[in-house]
């Protein structure tokens, strides 16, 4: 199996690989997980905000809710921001999430079309690595959602434990077959004792900080293996647990 990894979107210039794995850790994949295991019916991704507010639109009121941010904030008339806390069992059952970020909707966007997509992060780490191994395919690639075309460290750091995962207990051969998951690798082990040290290191872990109380957010982003929920691609832009 061949694992690669690249840091942002707009790396991607085409892709051949069979699995594709969403991360952003800080944190809609983190949210993503979240709402899935608080039990979401599915997560509409858009990079558009008047084509996902067209879209919901047509939805049951009852039966639906808009999330998201810029800049970390919540967007303006929507029903939530993109806290993993926000998405309680109490609002989000039964319920299509129609959600756009800053990046993280992007990467999702950019890799739709191949065949097996997931969204990942560090609490289901354990769960996608398992379903990534089940399923056996030469090519795997692992794409983080940075911020604004720039290099995240908690992408990265996902990256590193989501391919240390598959390494030590996939029993075919793993090839770690770029530079940037070898870096990510590295970064994994620095810092896997301090898992939230890392967050609060990165820069987005400080933009959060910087807009107000989110230590219990940031505390969420950073625990390992909790969830064992698979964020998994059903139709062409919509996302259900698996
Ligand atoms: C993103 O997509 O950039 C993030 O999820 C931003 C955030 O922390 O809300």
């Amino acid at each position: 199996m061949n694992l690669y990894y690249y840091h942002v979107a707009d790396d991607v210039l085409e892709t051949d690989s069979d699995i594709a794995v969403v991360i952003d850790v800080l944190r809609a994949s983190t949210t993503i997980s979240w709402a899935l295991k608080n039990g979401a019916d599915s997560i509409q991704f858009f990079s558009d905000l008047d084509l996902l507010k067209e879209t919901a639109e047509r939805w049951d009121a009852n039966k639906k809710l808009m999330l998201g941010e810029r800049g970390g904030k919540k967007i303006n008339g929507f029903d939530l921001g993109n806290s993993p806390l926000s998405v309680t069992k109490e609002k989000v059952q039964g319920k299509r999430l129609f959600m756009s970020t800053t990046n993280g909707t992007k990467s999702l966007k950019k890799v739709q079309n191949v065949k097996y997509l997931f969204a990942m992060a560090l609490p289901n780490r354990k769960a996608v690595a398992e379903r990534i191994m089940s399923l056996n395919k030469k090519n795997v690639l692992i794409l983080g959602s940075g911020w604004e075309g720039s290099y995240s460290l908690e992408d990265s750091l996902a990256a590193g434990a989501l391919a240390s995962y598959i390494k030590y207990n996939f029993n075919n051969e793993v090839n770690i077959s770029n530079d940037e998951l070898q870096a990510s690798l590295a970064l994994w082990n620095t810092w896997k004792n301090d898992i939230l040290g890392c967050l609060k290191t990165a820069t987005h872990g400080k933009r959060l900080t910087s807009l107000g109380d989110y230590d219990d957010d940031l505390k969420c982003c950073s625990e390992l293996d909790c969830l064992d929920i698979v964020p998994t691609q059903f139709e062409r832009g919509v996302i259900r647990a698996s």
